[in-house]
């Protein structure tokens, strides 16, 4: 059998609802797992939540509730949302759920045993709100932190430290000789340079009982529970180990049986996270699996953050944008389509309602949606539904288009994948417009014209449905069935010319973005 494409999302911290940059993180991993798909290519899909650590107790506790009954609340509002955004997830992991428990113990264990960890008495300052340590290096010059890493506090603690300064160089060696290891470059110089400008400090694994208790107990004293991250990163292995991934198991030395048919996961091939945590996957993690003796992933791919109206999201100041709201009222493939088409991976995006309802209007509207609405129309006016003779007008152009998307999406460029396709977009309504078939149906001497443009605009929105269906399944799946196709346009072989057969009869067509006028 071979290997799946494995992708995975960051896992979110469940101190709250899920906003617009988790929506983002989700929408375009789902796109990256269909479109593999689509190529032929079998695909593993992981997302979940984050649910131990100090955040989440205090979100807990201020909402008056024991942290395990506060997680499975918001979980299941996590998991509708996942929903909501039409993602095909294959597992969703939850770092309270005893499989993914029993085997950071496992790792813990054996780490302990093979001398990676010792113990030490650190006194310095503790971010709880980044969950992390800080250093006289991480004040600015006035002597305050950063107002991000929220109060700061003088601690003294007994702890258990996993010995990373070791690695240092040979993680430099490792992002030298493999360039895509994290993308994009700019991400990839940001991490060699902390690597090669500070010496490594020693990463804490562990939070005394006395201070934390809502985390999962260090396997070897009982007066510990995990750091927040050290167990959070393993998620990404816990459930390939549980679902029988003999190259993960053997080094967990666990008494985790096979529970389903074996299946080769690891390594991933993509882990995709936001900018703010790139510290975490391309420093600490590369370590923690060196130590357990297990391949890297083969990228960390990096994304920017959404603001609204040009300031950041907060709850505090109201300035959010809500993505059940949204879809409520424009659908999820408009979300979709947005997030993804607006933003490129990798630099900050900015969220405007007006530039939301421009591009619906412009790119859905009166773009792919007036176009399948005219030409399934005109073809059921003008020929009763029932599909001409092929011909071969607008083929040089679609197969151009399918070249590119292909070979955009092969490189994750999601963005320029829509771009290429809107190029068939516009050059369709360019074509209704020029051959106006609306004429053509006026003059009877012109029935075999009139014959040829409607099967190009009905092929060329078949061909669009398939380039289209990673992005907007639901669409592109009513595309189908107003052509009157019983079969998905899920897979990207379709999207050679010449599908639709001379005969066929549509189905009805049927606005796909009603517009919306205030
Ligand atoms: O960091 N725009 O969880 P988290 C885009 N539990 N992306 C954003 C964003 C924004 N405004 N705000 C957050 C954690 N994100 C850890 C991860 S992984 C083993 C553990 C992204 O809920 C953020 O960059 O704070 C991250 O990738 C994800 O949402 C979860 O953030
Ligand atoms: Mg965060």
């Amino acid at each position: 059998m071979s290997k799946p494409f494995y992708i995975t999302t960051a896992i979110d911290y469940v101190n709250g609802q899920p906003h617009l940059g988790h929506a983002y993180e989700k929408i375009i991993t789902d796109v990256i797992a269909r479109a593999r798909r689509s190529l032929g290519q079998e695909v593993f899909f992981l997302t979940g939540l984050d649910e131990h650590g100090q955040k989440v107790q205090q979100a807990a506790q201020a909402d008056g509730k024991t942290p395990q009954v506060y997680c499975d609340g918001l979980a299941a509002d996590w998991q509708a949302f996942a929903q909501k955004l039409e993602l095909t997830n294959n597992d969703f992991v939850r770092t309270t759920s005893t499989r993914h428990k029993e085997f950071v113990q496992a790792i813990l264990t054996k780490l302990h045993a093979a001398g990676e960890f010792y113990q030490k008495t650190y006194e310095g300052f503790y971010s709880a709100k980044e969950e992390t340590f800080l250093t006289e290096k991480d004040r600015r010059l006035d002597g305050t932190f950063d107002p991000s890493y929220g109060e700061v506090v003088k601690i003294q603690e007994n702890n258990y430290w996993f010995k990373l300064k070791a690695h240092q160089q040979w993680l430099i060696d490792y992002l030298e000789a493999n360039p895509s290891f994290v993308q994009p470059d700019y991400r990839r110089n940001e991490v060699l340079g902390f690597l090669k400008n500070n010496e490594l400090e020693d990463l804490c694994i562990s939070r005394p009982l006395a201070r934390l208790n809502w985390g999962i107990p260090l396997p070897f004293d009982k007066d510990y529970v995990t750091y927040v991250w050290f167990d959070a990163l393993v998620n990404y292995i816990s459930v390939p180990a549980n679902l029988g991934d003999a190259g993960v198991l053997a080094v967990s030395q666990s008494a985790i049986s096979n529970r389903q048919s074996a299946i080769q996961l690891w390594p991933a091939d993509v882990h995709f996270i936001g900018k703010d945590i790139l510290k975490f996957h391309a420093v600490y993690w590369p370590i923690m699996l060196k130590a357990m003796g297990l391949p890297l992933p083969k990228q960390i791919l990096v994304h920017g953050w959404w603001q609204k109206d040009g300031a950041k999201m907060s709850k505090s100041t109201g300035n959010v944008v809500d993505p059940v709201a949204i879809i409520a009222e424009w659908g999820v493939d408009a979300f979709r389509f947005y997030v993804v088409r607006e933003l490129a991976i990798g630099p900050d995006g900015n969220w405007t309602d007006a530039g939301f309802k421009s591009r619906y209007q412009a790119e859905l509207a009166n773009g792919l949606g007036n176009l399948v609405n005219r030409s399934l129309s005109m073809l059921k006016r003008y020929r009763n539904g029932v599909v001409p003779a092929r011909h071969d007008e607008l083929a040089p152009d679609a197969a151009k288009v399918v070249a590119e998307t292909q070979a955009l999406l092969e490189q994750s460029d999601l963005q320029g994948a829509l771009q290429a396709i809107w190029q068939l977009v516009n050059r369709a309504n360019q074509y209704v417009d020029q051959t106006k078939p609306f004429s053509l149906a006026k003059d009877p001497a012109q029935a075999q014209r009139l014959d040829e443009v409607l099967y190009n605009l009905a092929e060329t929105c078949r061909v669009l449905a398939v380039l289209l269906c990673p992005f907007i399944p639901s669409t592109t799946t009513k595309i189908y069935s107003q052509l009157g196709l019983t079969d998905s346009p899920d897979k990207f072989s379709a999207a050679s010319w010449g599908g639709l057969q001379a005969g066929h009869t549509i189905g009805d067509p049927a606005p796909l973005f009603p517009r919306k006028d205030a």
